[in-house]
């Protein structure tokens, strides 16, 4: 007696069905690749990496920064060391996000993929492919002065 199609293979997928599923998990992927580059977007907003970025930082009373110390403000750091003050972007150059100084470790830490800078802005490890930039650094009366978007040769320093 001939089998109907239906019953000769119940447990097996329809070409359909392997084709929705197929579909599905593309869509899936499609929407993770576009959630990624949202995430990355909002991370380099949120850093600072924006037009406030731009506005120059003061510092007041850098002669409390001892050699070895460094102090956040914002968008840069000032660093003090033998030779002088000089100061350094916090924008990660990995995908942007703001390293902090940690007085205990003598280093920059990224918060976001664990890049780690040196007090001299060098890269140690992590993901980022280069160190933190050098920005102009000006006196001011007894403030001190970083400009953010002017990048200056890492050598620069301001005598104390
Ligand atoms: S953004 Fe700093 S390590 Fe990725």
């Amino acid at each position: 007696m001939p089998q109907s199609p239906a019953t000769t293979a119940p447990d097996r997928p329809s070409r359909r069905g392997v084709l929705k599923l197929l579909y599905a998990c593309i869509w899936l992927s499609l929407v993770g690749a576009v959630g990624l580059g949202l995430g990355a977007v909002l991370r380099l907003i949120s850093s600072g990496s924006g037009a406030s970025q731009a506005q120059p930082v003061e510092f007041n009373q850098p002669g409390d920064l001892a050699v070895g110390q460094a102090r956040d403000g914002g968008p840069v750091a000032l660093v003090r060391d033998v030779q002088g003050y000089f100061a350094l972007s916090l924008v990660c150059p990995h995908l942007g996000c703001r390293p902090a100084w940690h007085q205990d470790k003598g280093r920059f830490l990224c918060p976001c993929h664990g890049s780690m800078f040196a007090q001299d802005g060098g890269r140690i490890s992590g993901p980022a492919p280069k160190g933190l930039s050098h920005v102009a650094l000006k006196a001011r009366g007894n403030k001190l002065v970083a400009y953010p978007n002017q990048t200056v040769d890492p050598a620069t320093r301001l005598r104390a």
